[in-house]
C-alpha cells in the first residue's frame, strides 16, 4: 500500500471496453494526415469517432457534416479524429471522391485500422453484428486524456454534428462554472445547480430545492 488512490485505469480491450473516467486508450495509427499518436493531442479536446465503412451513404453524410462543423469544433478546441477498420487508401479514396462529388475537403485525419487494435482497445466492434465493421462510436475525452462521454449508434443511423458539438460544449461549460447541464441545454442556456447538502441549504433554497436553475455566466 503506497496510500495513494489507485491510478486511472488505462483501460479497454474487446472483453472490457473503457468507460467514462478511464484514461482513453494511447495507440499510435496511420491517418490520412500522417501518424497519429492519440497521447499527443493531449492538452485539447478530442472528439474521436468511428464509422461501419468507407464510401457508404450515411457515413459520406456524416462526413459532409463533420466538415461543415470542423471550424466549430477548432473553435472550442476539440479536435475531430474518425477513424474505421478500412486501409489507408480506402480513406484516401473516399475522402478525395467526396472533394471530387461534393466539393466538400475533410480537414480531419481518419485512422485505419484494419488490424481492428484500436477498435477493439475502444471497444468499437459490434458482437452480434454480421460483419467486424466498426459501430458508429464517439468518445468525447477531455484535455487530460480521461473518456468524458461515449455515444454508440447503429450502423443504420446517422448521427447528428451538431449534439456531439453541444456535448462537447456541456462538458467544457461543467468542466468551468462547476454547474450541470439540463434537458436540451443550448450554450448560454440556464444550467442548474448540484442540489444543498445540508438542511439549512435546503430550507433556504425553498420548495423547489431540487431543481433549481441558475443563469448561464458570461464567457
Ligand atoms: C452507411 O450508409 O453508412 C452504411 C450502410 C451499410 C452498412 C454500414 C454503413
Amino acid at each position: 500500500m503506497t496510500g495513494l488512490p489507485p491510478a486511472l485505469p488505462a483501460g479497454g480491450n474487446d472483453m472490457c471496453p473503457p468507460k467514462l473516467g478511464d484514461i482513453a486508450p494511447d495507440f499510435t495509427a496511420r491517418t490520412t494526415q500522417g501518424s497519429l499518436t492519440f497521447s499527443d493531442l493531449r492538452g485539447s479536446w478530442v472528439l474521436l469517432f468511428s464509422h461501419p465503412a468507407d464510401f457508404t451513404p450515411v457515413c459520406t453524410s456524416e462526413f459532409i457534416a463533420f466538415a461543415r462543423h470542423a471550424d466549430a469544433f477548432a473553435e472550442i478546441g476539440c479536435e475531430l479524429v474518425g477513424l474505421s477498420i478500412d486501409s489507408l487508401p480506402s480513406h484516401l479514396a473516399w475522402l478525395e471522391a467526396i472533394r471530387s462529388c461534393f466539393g466538400i475537403n475533410i480537414p480531419f485525419p481518419v485512422i485505419e485500422d484494419p488490424s481492428m487494435v484500436i477498435a477493439r482497445a475502444y471497444g468499437m466492434l459490434d458482437e452480434n453484428a454480421e460483419s467486424s465493421a466498426t459501430i458508429r462510436g464517439v468518445y468525447v475525452v477531455d484535455t487530460d486524456g480521461v473518456i468524458r462521454a461515449i455515444n454508440w449508434y447503429p450502423a443504420s443511423i446517422g448521427r447528428s454534428i451538431e449534439e456531439l458539438l453541444r456535448v462537447v460544449k456541456a462538458l467544457q461549460t461543467v468542466d468551468r462554472d462547476g454547474v450541470m447541464t439540463p434537458e436540451g441545454w443550448q450554450p448560454g442556456g440556464d444550467v442548474v445547480l448540484t442540489g444543498p447538502v445540508t438542511q439549512d441549504e435546503v430550507t433556504s433554497a425553498g420548495p423547489a430545492w431540487f431543481f433549481q436553475y441558475k443563469q448561464a455566466k458570461k464567457k
